[in-house]
């Protein structure tokens, strides 16, 4: 029976179950959506750190400073966008607009989503010829049980990182989608702007200040049945309680934050943004607010890369193929491609053109951020 009777044998056994027991029953298990290697690296000891900030200086070359002439390497991408039941159109029109031979994309549907469009994703990406081609394209067709909010969803991201490691060792940063997501630049733009940062920073939005999560998250007990059963169900409290931990401090919005921001060596790498547009609902609900065409200017605005959550081909993503990416139905986000070869195309000629569009938004936004006299202070406390 193919996939059911896999058994979840995790990559990194212990690294899991001893992070998911510290430090996941704090808060929402938010890995951040944009993650150094070098801090993810560091958490799974695999290879020796390669962490050479100091905190004092986070960029090779200041955005808006004449262009080097030697332009810095390109950096790569590994993003998970990971779905659950019927969700295999909705990741597939992601994937397509994610698209870049450059980077790396590893996909995966939980265990909730049935066998047929588990292996409906499989069969697509093995038959397609470019993915097959390039190589670039990975189905984590092992599915966990992903329960929202439970250590699951942190071993489930823990393992696609895993298994990127595994198979690709040169990229730079991690980016944990859903399918629900949907890029607001394209690739092009992305590998260019983020081609001037140091390779150590992370995007993670955090804070101390847990509020009413000390008590409701960080104190109690939790099961997650998706360690042990094949339905879905949410995490649920087992008594007693217990205390805030002493030994090191929680920070919202999870796990990484937690790990990163009491590990000192990473402090000074942690940007507290995590690229994302995200709109709540006013009182907010467990779920972001869905956007629409109405959400457009607020969201090109925002500056920011990544937008959640959409519906299905909502009208809003015609918008944005049109407008952002320039992305025809059913193809690819177009861009300088030339896989294997550094610095093509626009990428590589990028001293001698305008910044597009969206690399204008994106060079503003991170200039807003990591350049702004809040980062260069303590971010962690
Ligand atoms: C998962 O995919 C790999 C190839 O990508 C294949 O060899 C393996 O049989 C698949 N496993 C299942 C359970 O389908
Ligand atoms: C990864 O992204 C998913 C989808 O946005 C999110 O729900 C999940 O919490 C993230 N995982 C981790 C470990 O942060
Ligand atoms: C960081 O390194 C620079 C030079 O390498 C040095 O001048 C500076 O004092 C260091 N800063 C800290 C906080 O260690
Ligand atoms: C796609 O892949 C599946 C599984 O490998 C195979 O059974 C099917 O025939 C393929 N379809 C096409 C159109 O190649
Ligand atoms: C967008 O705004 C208009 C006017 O306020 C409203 O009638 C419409 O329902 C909204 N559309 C969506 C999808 O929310
Ligand atoms: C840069 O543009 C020039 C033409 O202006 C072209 O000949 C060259 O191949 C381009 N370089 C790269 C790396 O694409
Ligand atoms: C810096 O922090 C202050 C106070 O928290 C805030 O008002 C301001 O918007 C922040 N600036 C940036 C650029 O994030």
């Amino acid at each position: 029976m193919g996939y059911l009777s896999v058994e979840k044998k995790w990559v990194f056994p212990l690294v899991i179950s001893s992070l998911v027991c510290v430090f996941l029953l704090a808060t929402s298990f938010n890995m951040g959506l944009v993650s150094s290697l070098h801090t993810i690296n560091s958490i799974f000891s695999i290879f020796p750190s390669r962490l050479t900030s100091n905190g004092s200086s986070f960029v090779e070359s200041k955005i808006n400073q004449a262009p080097p002439l030697v332009p810095p390497p390109l950096p790569k991408f590994a993003y998970l966008i990971s779905g659950s039941k019927g969700d295999v159109d909705k990741l597939w029109r992601t994937l397509h607009a994610l698209y870049h031979p450059w980077n790396y994309y590893i996909v995966h549907l939980d265990l909730e989503s049935p066998l047929d469009e588990r292996w409906e994703l499989t069969s697509r990406v093995v038959n397609h010829t470019l993915f097959t081609k390039v190589g670039n394209v990975i189905v984590n067709n092992r599915s966990n049980m992903v329960t929202y909010r439970g250590p699951t969803m942190v071993s489930n991201t823990l393992h696609a990182c895993a298994i990127l490691l595994n198979r690709f060792k040169d990229w730079d940063w991690f980016i944990n989608l859903s399918a629900s997501d949907y890029p607001l630049v394209t690739q092009d733009d992305l590998l260019d702007t983020f081609a001037d940062l140091k390779r150590d920073l992370n995007f993670v939005e955090h804070t101390s200040d847990l509020g009413w999560k000390a008590a409701q998250r960080a104190m109690p007990l939790i099961i997650d049945p998706g360690l042990y059963q094949t339905t879905k169900s949410d995490v649920f409290a087992v008594g007693p309680k217990r205390n805030l931990p002493t030994a090191f401090k929680l920070f919202t919005e999870g796990y990484f934050q937690t790990v990163i921001c009491n590990a000192p060596q990473f402090v000074p790498t942690v940007v507290n943004h995590d690229m994302h547009y995200i709109s709540w609902d006013n009182p907010p609900q467990q779920h972001p607010h869905t956007l629409s065409v109405n959400d457009t200017a607020d969201m090109i605005a925002s500056d920011a890369p990544f937008a959640r959550k959409f519906r299905t081909d909502d009208p809003v993503l015609d918008q944005i193929d049109l407008n952002l990416l320039r992305r025809k139905k059913g193809g690819f986000t177009p861009g300088g491609w030339c896989a294997g070869k550094p610095r093509c195309s626009r990428v590589g000629n990028r001293s001698k053109l305008r910044p597009s569009p969206g690399a204008q938004r994106l060079q503003r936004l991170i200039g807003n951020i990591v350049f702004s006299e809040n980062f260069t202070k303590a971010q962690c406390f």
